[in-house]
């Protein structure tokens, strides 16, 4: 049992001291804000931490953390600490506008030759990028031949790993559309149960991992960005600061899809226009200014 001054971590419990500053790390890390209804989880995911690491002293542990020594067990804090939870088709109305409005604009501009890019941010386990694969090629079979990427990011390392595997079990691609479900999936032999996502969608995107609390990497722009259920767990000001930088990282009328308890601040609802349930469009004013700032490949219709 993992001690300290009193407390037991096992039990649920952990210092006042202690909470404050696992939380100060993890903001600082992920920009993930830890309130103090969520006491007994961060004393569990410590706690498990400190069996997996066989360290007693939760002001060591922590202390390697502050000052960078921690080598491979800051990865294993960020997993600990970033919730994952997805589904294929969550937010079905999402997939249903980029399926009617937003993808057959980008299809067709990519069959013209232009460059079309698709952000995923905060992808967890893959089934947001995937589903939007999916979409892609039963508008255009031949999508991987094109300018066309999806690029699907995540800070938590494990579940990139996972989302890059692209297995799923059979229960867990049931909220597809059933064509999808048959056309897009084969089975992994050896594997009961065990469906692999087809070599054409995952041609479509690139994995990488990524902090949105940090810098990004990016000279061009994205068409669309799709960041759901992510920035529900950060605090308000680090939300804002992630509007804005998305509106900034758009193209020409690209668009910004958010999750149903997400929303945007006063700030940022000046930078975009709502266009759709949890849908914005960047407004000419506030997007990306880089080389390929000037297409309009979504036209006026969205
Ligand atoms: C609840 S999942 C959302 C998955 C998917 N977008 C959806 O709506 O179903 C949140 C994801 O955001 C990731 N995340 C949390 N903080 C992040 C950060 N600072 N940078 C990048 N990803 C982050 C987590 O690792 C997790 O996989």
């Amino acid at each position: 049992m993992t001690q300290t001054k009193g407390h037991t971590l096992d039990d649920g419990t952990i210092s006042d001291g202690d909470f404050a500053r696992i939380a100060s790390l993890v903001r600082e890390m992920t920009g993930i804000d830890l309130q103090p209804h969520k006491r007994a989880m961060v004393a569990a995911r410590l706690a498990k931490r400190m069996r997996a690491t066989g360290m007693t002293s939760i002001s060591d542990y922590c202390k390697r953390l502050e000052d960078g020594t921690a080598g491979e067990e800051t990865k294993q804090f960020v997993t600990a600490y970033t919730t994952n939870m997805t589904r294929f088709n969550r937010e079905e109305h999402h997939f249903d506008h980029l399926a009617s409005e937003a993808l057959p604009k980008l299809v067709n501009a990519a069959k013209r030759g232009a460059r079309v890019r698709i952000w995923s941010a905060g992808c967890s386990s893959g089934e947001e990028p995937y589903g939007l694969a999916f979409h892609i090629l039963d508008l255009c079979p031949e999508a991987p031949t094109l300018d066309l990427k999806i690029l699907a990011s995540d800070i938590d390392l494990e579940i990139l790993a996972r989302a890059k595997r692209g297995i799923y079990s059979s229960a867990g691609i049931k909220t597809l559309p059933d064509h999808q479900a048959k056309k897009y999936f084969q089975p992994v032999s050896g594997e009961s149960d065990q469906m692999s996502v087809n070599q054409a969608a995952r041609d479509l995107i690139a994995f990488r991992q990524l902090n949105l609390h940090g810098p990004w990497p990016f000279t061009g722009a994205f068409d669309v960005i799709i960041c759901r259920n992510v920035a529900i767990y950060f605090d308000v000001p680090t939300q804002s600061t992630l509007w804005r930088r998305f509106a900034e990282n758009l193209s020409t009328q690209g668009l910004l899809y958010i999750g149903h308890s997400e929303g945007l601040d006063a700030d940022n609802a000046r930078r975009f226009n709502t266009v759709g349930r949890g849908v914005f469009q960047v407004t000419p004013a506030h997007q990306k200014t880089a080389k390929n700032g000037t297409s309009t490949k979504l036209g006026n219709a969205v």
